[in-house]
């Protein structure tokens, strides 16, 4: 139904999960949901829908970058009702003290991005998640333990810069962490009066040059997974 997502009205529930990678998608349906279904599996993008502790659950990847998380966050949302997407991904932290496997809650997410830019008319809106969803986050995770970082985060469109230093701009600023997507969904909710929320794990860490191998990564979501999966309903 969707341009880029297949399925139809109903196939995809409230609440999704969107992790950047498809496979991500898969490994996340297999080990939390039951009663899974693939609605989609365009590009290989997948998206499936199934059940988290009696809740409707989907998980669907968004790829990597903002303009791609556009397209399936809207189409998602325009195409398919999605309510609340909760990205779970990974980040490059700015702060030394933040440890590999981390947690960070993005509560803004500020951009070098153009895409706000073009539509604010080079005006300078603020990117903000859910504040419910973020409490709700918050106290999940304080309930189960599991330690977590909330703050502003910045979503980048590049990953290979051409100026090594420009994150210190950022970090200097009490910006914690990069990915390179939150921003652009923050500002598509905000649109449509949904909510979203960012959920990332440490994969490396700018000041201390630290990262996960890609097996790390694709283990240490556990946390991630278990905040977000709580905030279905
Ligand atoms: N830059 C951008 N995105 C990222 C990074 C990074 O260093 N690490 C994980 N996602």
């Amino acid at each position: 139904m969707g341009m880029h997502i297949d399925g139809k009205m109903g196939d995809v529930a409230e609440t999704v999960l969107m992790p950047g990678d498809p496979a991500r998608a898969k490994l996340i349906a297999e080990t939390y949901l039951t009663d899974v279904t693939c609605y989609s599996s365009t590009r290989q993008m997948f998206g499936f829908t199934g059940m988290y502790q009696g809740k409707r659950v989907s998980v669907q990847g968004s790829g990597m970058g903002m303009p791609s998380i556009s397209i399936y966050a809207h189409e998602l949302i325009h195409d398919f009702g999605a309510q609340k997407i909760i990205r779970v991904g990974s980040c490059g932290a700015f702060r030394p003290e933040i440890e590999l496997g981390d947690i960070i809650l993005a509560q803004s997410a500020s951009t070098d991005s153009n895409m706000n830019s073009l539509v604010f008319k080079g005006m300078d809106y603020a990117p903000t998640a859910s504040f419910d969803l973020l409490l709700r986050a918050y106290q999940v995770a304080q309930e189960k333990g599991i330690k977590v970082k909330v703050g502003n985060i910045l979503s980048s469109d590049s990953f290979y810069g051409d100026d090594p230093e420009e994150w210190k701009l950022w970090a200097r600023h009490n910006v914690l962490a990069v990915e390179m997507e939150a921003a652009a969904l923050f500002t598509l909710a905000a649109k449509f009066d949904r909510q979203a929320l960012a959920i990332l794990t440490t994969s490396d860490n700018l000041a201390t040059e630290k990262a996960a191998s890609i097996e790390e990564r694709e283990t240490t979501f556990e946390k991630m997974a278990t905040i977000a999966l709580a905030l279905a309903d």
